[in-house]
């Protein structure tokens, strides 16, 4: 898989490795029979967005490296194991260019790993020291379990834009929301800086998965380690698809869409090009660029530095990177 690797990264490589160590100790933990499978995370392989917001958040507000290090281990860890059981729940093959657990494995052994993961990231979030922060955390997992489950069930009622961004709220951008908030409530800040960095964080993380969204219907596999159309294939309403279905109301198989009924892949094929070459595409990216414009507008206030710099850096990469 192509790896790009953006500037801001650079700023905390020497830390980004510190969380990477931490991940192999906690990781080296593990019963020998699934250590195999777990060393497939024990280096990076992702993009590693939410441990970067994590540790420039921290450098820029002052925070206290470890629990800044803990922290950013706590929730990539956490993300991974959102990962792995994303993949059992859409059937995917392919993350990160490599066979998913439940293909290469087992749907059992996706599920025991990820919460596997899971343990072990809430046993980091506990070496922050903070209450507030433990607390968040768990708050977090609760909202994504949520939002998986409401995406799974597809109870499509109400405005469809309303239904779709609480989604990605709650699967997606919680978790960024949390990753700069809790940074600020570990750093010395006031309440008002915190409340700011939590709305980068949501800001950001609603960009980013409208992107990913975007993505499912443009992006090239080889850049992001997985196939597309699978959430139309899986009967997921992204942003593109009620976009394209708000000037093609007439169109019989977006009906079969949203009815969750069986198409032919002719016809499936035939959907997913007609929304790859039509203005929703450039529109959902227009709605992305708006978020994330706004979580620049966070930082205004923040202390002039590098990493201030880089955060508004990785606010562009998030809509300009894998287009
Ligand atoms: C994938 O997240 C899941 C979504 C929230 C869209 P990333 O795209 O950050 O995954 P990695 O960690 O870089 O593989
Ligand atoms: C993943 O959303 C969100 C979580 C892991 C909670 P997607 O299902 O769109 O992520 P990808 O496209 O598989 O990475
Ligand atoms: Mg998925
Ligand atoms: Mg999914
Ligand atoms: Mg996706």
């Amino acid at each position: 898989m192509k790896r790009i690797t953006p500037k801001f990264n650079e700023l905390i490589h020497s830390d980004l490795e510190l969380v990477y160590s931490r991940m192999r100790e906690t990781y080296a933990l593990a019963d020998p029979t699934i250590k195999a499978i777990l060393n497939r995370f024990v280096s990076p392989s992702g993009k590693q967005i939410r441990p970067a917001i994590i540790l420039l958040t921290g450098r820029m507000l002052d925070g206290p490296d470890d629990r800044i290090i803990s922290f950013a281990t706590a929730v990539e860890m956490l993300h991974t194991a959102t990962l792995v059981h994303d993949d059992l729940i859409d059937s995917a093959q392919f993350r990160r260019g490599n066979p998913t657990i439940n293909s290469q494995w087992s749907p059992d052994v996706a599920v025991l790993i990820g919460d596997f993961i899971f343990a072990r990231a809430a046993h980091l979030a506990v070496d922050t020291g903070s209450l507030d922060v433990m607390e968040l955390f768990t708050r977090t997992l609760t909202i994504i379990s949520h939002g998986e489950i409401a995406q799974l069930l597809g109870n499509q009622h109400g405005d469809m834009h309303e239904s779709y961004y609480q989604r990605i709220y709650a699967k997606t951008a919680s978790l960024f929301e949390t990753s700069s908030f809790c940074s600020a409530i570990l750093s010395p800040c006031s309440k008002t800086c915190q409340a700011a960095m939590k709305r980068y964080g949501y800001q950001i993380g609603m960009a980013f998965q409208i992107i990913d969204d975007v993505l499912d219907f443009v992006g090239n596999p080889a850049e992001i380690g997985k196939p597309v159309g699978s959430d139309l294939r899986n009967r997921i309403i992204t942003l593109p698809f009620i976009l394209y279905m708000e000037d093609h109301r007439d169109d019989p198989l977006l009906q079969l869409i949203l009815n969750h009924e069986t198409i032919d892949e002719e016809d499936l094929n035939k959907l997913i090009k007609a929304i790859q070459v039509s203005d929703a595409i450039k529109r959902s990216i227009q709605k992305a660029n708006e978020f994330s414009q706004a979580g620049i507008e966070q930082l205004a206030s923040m202390p002039n530095t590098v990493e201030r710099s880089a955060l508004i850096e990785i606010a562009h990469y998030i809509v300009d990177l894998r287009i």
